[in-house]
């Protein structure tokens, strides 16, 4: 993904940190309730430019783990007093454990079967036990929608504008195509347009609930809920390790 290696300054103009308040709360409360006790530490895998945990470090001592030099970079400007690593949510070992583990959008780049289980088993191997695990994808099969959206922001002399086009070449598979166009203002006012594709997964809500729980999890299901999404459409999957 051009995105999080040569685009990976503009993030903070296609997704600004202020429009994630009210989904940090959520995840907040989702692992607070799955969790057996108090949770303080929470460990993000794929935190990216960090804008969920620029809200969650508010509230418990975050780690935040991301492949992108440039994606830490920015996270680390926004989150300086956050723990950085540079590793894959499907092979970084941290030898220790924390009450809680996030995964948010990042988990869509896991686009197979077997990377969606490697990247569940790294979030239980950092799960204390009674502590509890909450994964956000993008979408699940059953309620997967083709879309378009578009947005941007502007910032320092720069600007960002651009056209996000959701769709699934082939529905009998484990992936579909997020294709993005780009429009990059610089401070001396040029313009150009740049193409980019993120190939995601795709997993219906049983795949998810069996892989969380061939893992050693007791997974569970739970609404969205964010005042700009609409009731039914999107869902998260939280994995309690058992004390
Ligand atoms: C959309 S950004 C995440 C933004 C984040 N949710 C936030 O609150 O700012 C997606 C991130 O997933 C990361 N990513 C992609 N593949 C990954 C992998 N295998 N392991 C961990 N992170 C990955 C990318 O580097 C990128 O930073």
């Amino acid at each position: 993904m051009r995105l999080y290696r040569e685009f990976a300054s503009w993030w903070p103009l296609l997704s600004a940190p202020s429009n994630y308040a009210e989904e940090a709360a959520f995840y907040e409360r989702t692992l607070r309730a799955a969790s057996e006790s108090t949770a303080r530490t929470l460990l993000e895998l794929g935190s990216g430019g960090g804008n969920n945990a620029s809200y969650l470090k508010a509230r418990f001592q975050m780690t935040l783990v991301d492949p992108s030099p440039g994606m830490l970079e920015v996270s680390r400007a926004l989150n300086p007093e956050c723990e950085h690593v540079q590793g894959d949510m499907r092979e970084v070992r941290l030898g220790r454990t924390f009450d809680c583990v996030f995964i948010h959008d990042a988990v869509v780049y896991m686009t197979t079967e077997a990377d969606l289980r490697r990247a569940m088993e790294t979030a239980y191997v950092h799960c204390r036990p009674g502590g509890a695990a909450l994964f956000a994808p993008d979408h699940v099969r059953e309620i997967f929608r083709e879309d378009t959206d578009c947005g941007g922001h502007d910032a320092d002399g720069r600007g960002l504008r651009y056209l996000e086009w959701t769709w699934d070449p082939d529905p009998s598979d484990t992936e579909y195509v997020v294709d993005y166009a780009y429009l990059l203002r610089e401070a001396d006012g040029s313009v150009r347009v740049e193409h980019d594709r993120h190939v995601e997964g795709l997993f219906s809500r049983a795949d998810w609930l069996r892989l969380l729980e061939e893992v050693g999890f007791r997974p569970s299901v739970v609404p969205l809920e964010h005042s700009e999404v609409e009731a039914g459409t999107c869902e998260v999957f939280v994995g309690v390790r058992p004390a």
